[in-house]
């Protein structure tokens, strides 16, 4: 097919700056597919009285959708239909009987910010990429850090909060361990976290692949309602130092996955305080109870952490996924930077037109 969009730059034939098939046939065909989305998944998908999902089989979900990867393109109407079958066997988030941590309902802005930010395409790496989104992004975080009730602080939002936890645990041993980005584990001590028995799985994975092992992970207890116990956490830090480990984290949780349990920061707080340690709140889940008056009080001392994961995707029905890692001490702005330190230095001034 030609190409009909104008001024397309053409080096030896190929096409630089333009879409490659024809353009108005290619319009035309967001166009159909939109009103499909807005007629079936819109529309239809949060009707109570459509099904939540067309559910089938694997084997016979594999017969009813044309999966195979051909050499040859499709024509629009082909793929308008592949488009109406994804729809109709997926499973219906947005249905009022759809039930689920992370769900609840659709979010009519918070779609047509993913719309827009799907049709932009945009990389947040660089002002000169991203303007409006990277200051969204400091505007979101700014706020986030205000909800937390810290004075300052920074923040970077990641694929997950499991990232997050991670993250933080990286920062934490960075801080007190900076060699590590040199010179690898080989130098460190055996170093020990504390969370509770109820924290996510993404602790154990972040200490696996950290090199910080999960056996190094201290589950302590917690009481009936599957809230830490402070006075267990301060036994277990002095009984690790008794044993030659090194303790450098405490991870509280603020709404477990399972339970839902909120642990009690100003207890855990102090505990860090006495023992010099990086108090990180895995706040992924229950962060946003953070913005209700009634609800908060579950979260207070989270003001006293130094790092908190929380995830808007989860009860402030941002799209999926939206998680933010957050840090106190403004002063580690560097240390965010120090660590990941291995990004993109582009500025205005290597840009001489940008520069005046
Ligand atoms: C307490 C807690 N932390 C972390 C996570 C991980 O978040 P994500 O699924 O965004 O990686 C979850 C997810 O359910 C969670 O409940």
């Amino acid at each position: 097919m030609v190409p009909t969009k104008k001024s397309a730059v053409l080096v030896d034939g190929v096409i630089l700056n333009g879409p490659t098939t024809d353009a108005k046939a290619g319009e035309k065909f967001v166009e159909e597919a939109w009103r499909l989305i807005m007629e079936e998944v819109v529309l239809k998908a949060t009707d109570v009285n459509e099904k939540v999902c067309e559910w089938q089989p694997p084997e016979q979900l594999k017969q009813l959708l044309d999966l195979e990867m051909r050499d040859t393109g499709e024509p629009h109407h082909r793929l308008l239909e592949l488009c109406r079958d994804v729809i109709r066997y997926s499973v219906k988030t947005n249905h009022p009987r759809f039930f689920n941590q992370l769900y609840a309902g659709l979010d009519y802005y918070s779609l047509v910010a993913r719309f827009m930010t799907e049709a932009l395409n945009p990389s947040v790496y660089t002002y000169e990429v991203s303007p409006v989104f990277l200051l969204v992004e400091e505007a979101v975080l700014k706020k986030m850090i205000e909800f937390i009730g810290w004075k300052e602080g920074d923040g970077i939002f990641n694929p997950g909060g499991s990232v997050s936890n991670m993250y933080a645990m990286n920062l934490a041993r960075y801080k007190y361990y900076p060699d590590i980005k040199e010179k690898g584990l080989s130098g460190l001590p055996r170093l020990i976290l504390f969370t509770s028995a109820e924290c996510h799985y993404s602790m154990k994975k972040a200490a696996s692949f950290l090199g910080i092992g999960t056996e190094n992970i201290c589950f302590v207890e917690t009481d009936g309602r599957g809230k830490m116990i402070p006075e267990e956490l301060e036994k277990q830090i002095c009984q690790a130092r008794k044993q030659g480990a090194a303790p450098f984290l405490v991870c509280a949780t603020s709404g477990t996955t399972v339970l839902g349990a909120f642990d009690p920061l100003d207890g855990i707080a102090d505990v860090c305080e006495r023992h010099g340690l990086w108090l990180h709140v895995d706040a992924s889940w229950g962060g946003s109870a953070l913005m209700s008056r009634k609800h908060r009080r579950l979260l207070q001392g989270i003001h006293r952490a130094d790092s908190v994961a929380w995830n808007p995707h989860k009860m402030l029905m941002a799209g999926i996924q939206c998680c933010a890692l957050l840090v106190k001490d403004k002063s580690l702005r560097s240390l965010l930077q120090h660590l990941a330190s291995f990004y993109a230095v582009f500025s205005l001034r290597s840009v001489p037109e940008y520069a005046n």
